[in-house]
């Protein structure tokens, strides 16, 4: 079925909290250095919330509003909320309520997504389908993470606790009458067989729940902390990742060299250099910026878009393939004719 319209990406916003924790700082309070980080993941610093202010909700409300106020609407205008996170303020309700309540916005439908890495894309795919059947007019999309407050800061967590950053993204889509423009499509996967390769199992492990751990009082249970099979991520991720944006091409009869810019999920600087490097791009065709930020699960595609776009690599008529793979395992493309 051919669209009524296409959705398209009318303002970005992200915000990151001001405290910037360095490699260095990590060697301070684990048994990590600056060489190790910065060769196996390109991570040079990351920001870590410093103080009960900074949520995963204020912080994608702060993202949200300066995306509001460049796609030139007011926040009555927007007509639903979706919001993507590992991790919630509360584990229930989620936040897309809660920035409800934080714009003092009307009883809007508020969906909260929980995709990880891929959450962004899978958020995008979900505010597309409702602008393309013209449903809604204007969906708030955003990505926002607080990783610190859950990380292992011993070595027993390096592998995990180095990798990962907080901070928050977000995009208003538009209707978009001419549908050769904005959203040309988005392609979801999941794969469930390998959900425990990057996970954090509490509180269930599908079998107890918060007050048996709290009755337990086990100052060794492990559950509680992110686990990541490193390297078994690192080699599906090459894969998914490649796969899916050839997907996405050969959807619009589009072939790689028509890419313009390649906004990848910030998860290794070297799956960005793999997928560059594969698919022939330039170092003006991908955008990166896991350098300064680790890698923000959900937030990382729309706060490395919105730098992509501030700093002018982004122009109109332009091809902006997004692309994402992560904990589920979940992957995902966006193409868009910008
Ligand atoms: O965003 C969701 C998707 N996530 C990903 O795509 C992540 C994919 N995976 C990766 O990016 C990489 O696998 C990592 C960056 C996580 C790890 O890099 P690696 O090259 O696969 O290292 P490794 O886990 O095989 O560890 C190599 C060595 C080990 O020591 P031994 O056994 O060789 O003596 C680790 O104990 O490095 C050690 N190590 C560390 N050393 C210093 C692990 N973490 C650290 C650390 N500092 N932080």
């Amino acid at each position: 079925m051919h669209p009524m319209y296409n959705s398209k990406i009318t303002g970005l916003g992200y915000y990151v909290p001001d405290n910037v924790v360095t490699n260095d700082d990590l060697s301070k309070v684990m048994d990590t250095n600056d060489a190790w980080i910065q060769e196996r993941t390109g991570i040079k610093e990351r920001r870590h919330v410093a103080s009960e202010e900074d949520t995963t909700t204020s912080m994608g409300v702060k993202a949200a509003k300066i995306a509001i106020e460049r796609a030139g609407i007011d926040k009555n205008d927007i007509d639903f909320i979706v919001f993507a996170t590992l991790s919630p303020d509360y584990y229930f309700p989620g936040p897309g309520v809660l920035v409800q309540k934080e714009l003092g916005i009307k009883t809007v439908g508020a969906l909260d997504v929980r995709n990880q890495c891929s959450g962004f894309v899978y958020g995008i795919s979900v505010a597309d389908q409702y602008i393309k059947t013209g449903m809604y007019k204007n969906v708030l999309v955003i990505g926002s993470e607080v990783h610190s407050r859950g990380l292992d800061m011993t070595t027993r967590g390096r592998s995990v606790s180095v990798i990962f950053g907080d901070g928050a993204g977000a995009a208003v889509l538009s209707r978009e009458e001419d549908t050769s423009k904005g959203i040309l499509s988005t392609h979801l996967h999941s794969e469930g067989e390998h959900a425990e390769e990057l996970a954090l199992i509490a509180p269930g492990m599908g079998k107890r729940w918060v007050t048996d751990i709290i009755k337990e009082n086990d100052p060794n249970d492990e559950s509680y902390l992110p686990v990541m099979n490193g390297q078994f991520v690192f080699k599906n991720a090459v894969v998914r990742f490649s796969e899916v944006i050839m997907e996405g091409l050969s959807k619009n009869n589009l072939e790689p060299t028509d890419i313009d810019m390649l906004v990848p999920h910030q998860a290794n600087l070297r799956i960005s250099q793999f997928i560059q490097k594969k698919f022939r791009l330039n170092d003006d065709q991908v955008f990166n910026n896991i350098m300064k930020y680790g890698n923000t699960t959900a937030a990382s595609i729309p706060i490395a878009l919105t730098e992509a776009w501030e700093q002018g690599k982004i122009k109109e008529g332009d091809l902006v393939v997004l692309a994402a793979f992560g904990s589920g395992f979940t992957w995902g493309s966006v193409i868009i004719k910008w």
